[in-house]
């Protein structure tokens, strides 16, 4: 199944159990708060790890993603009350309702095409007040990341709420044009095995800046690492920051 991670209610409860709060989590929260009491958009909230928090942090959140599977785990999390949850993508979006939109763990590379990129961008700005901040990540494509996507370098394994344990390795199938295409593999201590494929698409940063402009944002601040180093420093990210 592809990107089955958000969509299979199995691979969720994986997804919850090896991605818990971290540094990246941080660095929006951090951004986020530079607008006290903000109405906040996060598209591709996924389990609403973020989201949460940063409602029960007081800002009024609303959380969007197209899976399911993925906002249903979300809404069974304490405070998930507090949280309008929308189920669907960027075109579901409201006319200027936010102050702020974040896209948080690469959610913007999963819009692989130029067409999807840009009618996402427009979706946002769209989405936001005049003024309003837009943050997100998107790998550095010259830091190869995917290079480390093979069963040696990608092997985790996690216990599950539901007592089984469960091994996920990736591999990586092709890459073509910035485009990775690539598949995850989980094995459960029980038998069971899922597989997914998807897509992710690493952007230069003169085509997010490019892209950016052509949407209507002015870019603030493009890092590229989580303790806000330059671009090319450290962790091969660009953390982005930008006005509608
Ligand atoms: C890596 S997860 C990140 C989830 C969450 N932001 C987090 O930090 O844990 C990527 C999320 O993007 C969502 N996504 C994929 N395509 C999308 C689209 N076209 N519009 C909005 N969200 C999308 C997926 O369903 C998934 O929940």
């Amino acid at each position: 199944m592809r990107h089955a991670e958000f969509n299979h209610p199995a691979l969720v409860q994986v997804y919850d159990a090896m991605f818990g709060w971290s540094r990246d989590d941080d660095f929006f929260m951090s951004v986020v708060n530079a607008t006290p009491a903000a109405r906040v958009l996060d598209l591709g909230c996924g389990t609403g790890r973020l989201a949460l928090a940063m409602s029960a942090a007081g800002h009024q959140v609303t959380g969007v993603d197209p899976a399911r599977a993925s906002l249903d785990a979300a809404k069974a999390k304490p405070g998930a009350e507090c949280v309008t949850w929308i189920e669907g993508s960027s075109n579901a979006l409201p006319d200027a309702a936010f102050d702020v939109a974040v896209m948080t763990s690469h959610v913007a590379q999963f819009f692989v095409t130029d067409e999807q990129w840009d009618l996402a961008l427009a979706d946002l700005k769209r989405a936001l007040v005049p003024g309003g901040r837009l943050t997100f990540d998107s790998r550095d494509p010259r830091a190869r990341g995917w290079k480390q996507w093979n069963p040696a370098d990608s092997r985790r394994q996690v216990s599950l709420p539901d007592g089984r344990c469960v091994t996920a390795t990736i591999d990586v199938d092709a890459v073509t044009d910035h485009v990775v295409s690539f598949t995850i593999r989980y094995s459960f201590s029980d038998g069971q095995t899922l597989a997914s494929t998807g897509d992710l698409r690493f952007r230069t940063e003169s085509e997010l800046r490019s892209s950016l402009a052509a949407a209507g944002f002015a870019i603030e601040q493009i890092y590229g690492g989580w303790n806000r180093e330059p671009i090319g420093a450290s962790d091969g990210e660009f953390l982005v920051i930008a006005r509608a």
